[in-house]
């Protein structure tokens, strides 16, 4: 079994594995070199000998115990035919939704557009270099997707002023969501993703009284649909205000906490399996303060299943010297 089902399945908590968000990615001179061949992002994210490459460099540089498939979460907007850009330094940009074309949109339709996704799992699965190790696949949360195509850009801070003003089409939209996150989700399984992660960046943007209906409901189906399919599953509900509450309502395998939650407190509250925390930005200091910080995650999670990662995407100013260093710190923690 290899160490991250240890730590989920068998509560493991003397293996400490490690992974990273956006592991794949710009701080790596390999994915840049690629990158700047491929400047439409989309397209590279369905050319599966790329996006395969992509998914392993972090593995060949870092070995680290998982990779996570090279693509986005806004591959299941674009498989329902809205269309997604990426612009330099603004992020991405997504035409506005036609909600009656989207709702003829069938399965097979979806499956057919996004199938190099689902090949590059399967290459990937296959390559020796992922023995005993996991390959990651994802999607975003019904809620997180949902804010990108009403929104049509990041919120960063706040959503557009009429984002809940048509009630009708967020019901249409959210259960159209649900249903092709469903179908991403077994074909990610059936061609090799070994665990599944759930990304909700905009959870706490959610308010009080509209988290049942936005974040719990839908989280739970989709979180219940993974199991069973016989995969773990990790959710990211991204600062949402009540992890603990989260974490009793939707039962995932295993939590990823933010930088801003407290992990002595977290261990208190929740008994789950636990990944994550340390804030990317601590990649950016001295030797000395890094190992002192990650130390402090290590020595809270000693007697619990804890999977090292960070409290979001690592940043692309990242020097990858440092990530070595990240490793053998974690590595080398007894
Ligand atoms: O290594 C990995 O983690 C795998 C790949 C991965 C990407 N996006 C590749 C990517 C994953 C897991 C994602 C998830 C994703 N995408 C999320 C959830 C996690 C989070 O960051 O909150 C979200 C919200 C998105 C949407 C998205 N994609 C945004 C907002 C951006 C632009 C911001 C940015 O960092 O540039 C992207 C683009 C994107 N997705 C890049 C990568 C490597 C950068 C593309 C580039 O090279 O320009």
């Amino acid at each position: 079994m290899s160490p991250i089902q240890k730590c989920i399945k068998e509560k493991n908590t003397t293996i400490k594995p490690i992974w990273l968000m956006r592991q794949a990615g710009r701080y790596l001179p390999e994915f840049r070199e690629i990158r700047s061949k491929n400047p439409d992002f989309i397209k590279l994210c369905l050319n599966e000998s790329l996006s395969s490459e992509i998914t392993i460099q972090p593995i060949k540089r870092f070995n680290f115990d998982a990779a996570i498939i090279f693509s986005d979460i806004l591959m299941l907007p674009y498989g329902l035919g809205q269309d997604v850009k990426f612009e330099k330094n603004f992020g991405p940009k997504l035409n506005p939704v036609k909600i009656e074309e989207m709702m003829k949109v069938t399965e097979k339709e979806f499956v057919d557009k996004l199938n190099p996704i689902y090949k590059l799992i399967n290459i990937t699965s296959k390559n020796n270099i992922l023995h005993n190790k996991d390959l990651f696949g994802f999607v975003g949360a019904p809620w997180t997707i949902l804010v990108y195509m009403i929104n049509q850009i990041s919120p960063k801070k706040d959503l557009k002023k009429d984002f809940y003003n048509d009630k009708s089409l967020i019901d249409n939209l959210m259960n159209l969501i649900l249903k092709f996150l469903k179908i991403h989700i077994k074909n990610q399984i059936e061609s090799g993703a070994s665990i599944i992660q759930i990304f909700d960046s905009w959870a706490g943007l959610v308010e009080e009284k509209n988290l049942e209906y936005f974040i719990y409901k839908p989280t739970l189906e989709l979180v219940n649909y993974v199991k069973s399919l016989n995969v773990p599953v990790v959710c990211f509900p991204r600062e949402i205000r009540d992890y603990k509450k989260f974490v009793d309502v939707v039962k995932p395998d295993v939590v990823n906490i933010d930088y801003s939650v407290d992990p002595k407190s977290i261990l208190k509250d929740i008994k789950i399996p636990i990944q994550g925390g340390l804030d990317p930005k601590v990649l950016l200091t001295q030797k000395e303060n890094i190992k002192k910080k990650v130390e402090e995650y290590l020595n809270i999670f000693k007697d619990h299943p804890y999977i090292f990662n960070l409290g979001h995407g690592i940043l692309p100013d990242t020097n990858p010297e440092i990530v070595n260093f990240l490793v053998k710190t974690v590595r080398n923690f007894k």
